[in-house]
């Protein structure tokens, strides 16, 4: 089990770079599935959930391997396996976007059933019936999906469930269609960087797809898709987590390699709560001055605040100078961190869908437990902030999606170690 041990009170100050965007490289990763050519990605993040993909993809014939200039290079020429590793599907939800690439390139996929996880229920029945539109043959038995088609046939699909538009799903159905024989018209398609980005990366390899950034994507078929080199997104999750660690620390601090213009929604919320931030030359940067004031916001698909950095906003908003409510319409009950936030004096409350926050003075270090990903996050955030020292425990779940975060934190002055433990 690995542990993050904080002394919390030090301003943030100085400059950190972001990486390359996790949840565009995973659906990329599985596009390589499509190609017949060696794909190269730049910027690939070096976090858990990549290499997990890695593992799925090799499961699948796919080579993946590092090159010495640090991209990554994905060949799938020849592979015929169809059914990805259980353990390994179930360990990480977006090795689920091999399934599209799959079925349409290979006849047949078998992938198991992701199932819920720590920030609450997640269907795939989204990704289900796009692909049946597509007329694959597409079975269920409760704990794996079975798919199969000779070849999938251009159709209409709707990508858009009770909570918005599925960001896996429609590059699930997105990477299936490039490939299907005729027209495919994807409406309610997310719009997220991540799959826009994923959507060039296949016009490199050849497809031909319109719409890329809006919810309408029109896929003409192609019988054929050769390899391509492509630099993935920074990270715009990432580049937010570091400028909420200088805002909740009251510091001044830079991120480079960032693409302010994919976090429009967080500037300004940063901008109401008092933040002076300034963009430019592909960095952003954070200058804090009095206590923060109390911004309500809404998480909501793209263009609006993402709910991967609810959380992290909850935190920062524990420390401002009056109420707010944060509340998640995509993820209804991703609000593990709350209590837990509690433990560090934060004065916050679940009511249904949101947190109701009402800010204190200060926080004060404890023991802690990440449940997932981004409420890590949050919680390291805290006790950034938190008088005395905080202990987050099971946080080799933030290394599923950051890349060394404890390291460029340090970086920025923060005084935070990594201890590895047996489990008891
Ligand atoms: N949904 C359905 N049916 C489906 C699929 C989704 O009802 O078939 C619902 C979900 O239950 C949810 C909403 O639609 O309420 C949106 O879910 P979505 O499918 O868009 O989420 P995802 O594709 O599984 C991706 C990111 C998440 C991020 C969400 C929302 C990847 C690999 N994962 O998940 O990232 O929170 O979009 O932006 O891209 C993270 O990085 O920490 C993370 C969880």
């Amino acid at each position: 089990m690995t542990r993050l041990l904080i002394t919390g009170g030090r301003p943030l100050c100085g400059a950190a770079a972001a990486g390359g965007a996790k949840n565009a490289a995973l659906p990329m990763m599985a596009a390589a599935i499509l190609a017949d050519g060696p794909v190269r990605l730049e910027n690939v993040p070096r976090v858990e959930d990549v290499r997990t993909m890695a593992r799925v993809l090799s499961g699948l014939g796919v080579e993946c391997a590092w090159q010495p200039a640090g991209e990554l290079l994905l060949r799938a020429d020849g592979g015929r396996a169809c059914s990805a590793d259980g353990r390994l599907v179930r360990r990480m939800r977006a090795s689920f976007c091999v399934l599209g690439p799959l079925v349409t390139r290979r006849g047949r996929a078998e992938v198991p059933l992701p199932g819920g996880c720590a920030i609450g229920d997640r269907p795939v029945d989204l990704h289900l019936a796009g692909l049946a539109a597509l007329g694959a043959d597409v079975r269920t038995d409760g704990a794996r999906v079975v798919a199969s088609a000779k070849r999938l046939r251009g159709a209409a699909v709707d990508m858009t469930g009770p909570c918005g538009p599925t960001v896996t799903g429609t590059a699930n159905v997105l990477s299936a269609a490039v490939l299907a024989k005729g027209e495919t018209t994807i409406t309610g398609a997310a719009v997220e960087p991540e799959i826009v980005d994923l959507g060039r990366l296949l016009a490199k390899m050849g497809a031909r797809i319109e719409g890329l950034g809006t919810p309408t994507l029109r896929v003409r078929g192609v019988d054929q898709l050769g390899g391509a080199a492509h630099r993935v997104v920074p990270d715009r999750i990432e580049t937010a987590t570091l400028l909420l660690a200088a805002a909740v620390t009251r510091g001044d601090a830079a991120v480079t390699g960032a693409a302010p213009e994919h976090m429009d929604a967080l500037l300004r919320a940063l901008d109401a709560a008092g933040f002076h931030v300034e963009v430019g030359g592909g960095a952003v940067r954070l200058r804090a001055g009095a206590r923060p004031r109390p911004v309500d916001v809404t998480a909501l698909p793209f263009p609006g605040f993402p709910s991967d950095l609810q959380p992290q906003w909850t935190a920062l908003m524990a420390l401002a100078d009056g109420r707010c409510t944060v509340r998640d319409r995509v993820f209804p009950s991703r609000f593990a961190h709350v209590d837990q936030l509690r433990r560090l004096g934060a004065d916050v409350a679940r009511r249904a869908a949101a947190a109701l926050v009402t800010g204190v003075g200060r926080l004060v270090g404890a023991e802690v437990t990440a449940s997932d990903l981004r409420a890590g996050a949050a919680l390291v955030l805290a006790g950034l902030a938190a008088e005395g020292k905080t202990v987050v425990r099971r946080a080799g779940r933030l290394d599923r999606g950051y890349e060394r975060l404890d390291e460029k934190l340090r970086s920025l002055g923060a005084e935070i170690a990594r201890r590895h433990e047996p489990l008891p």
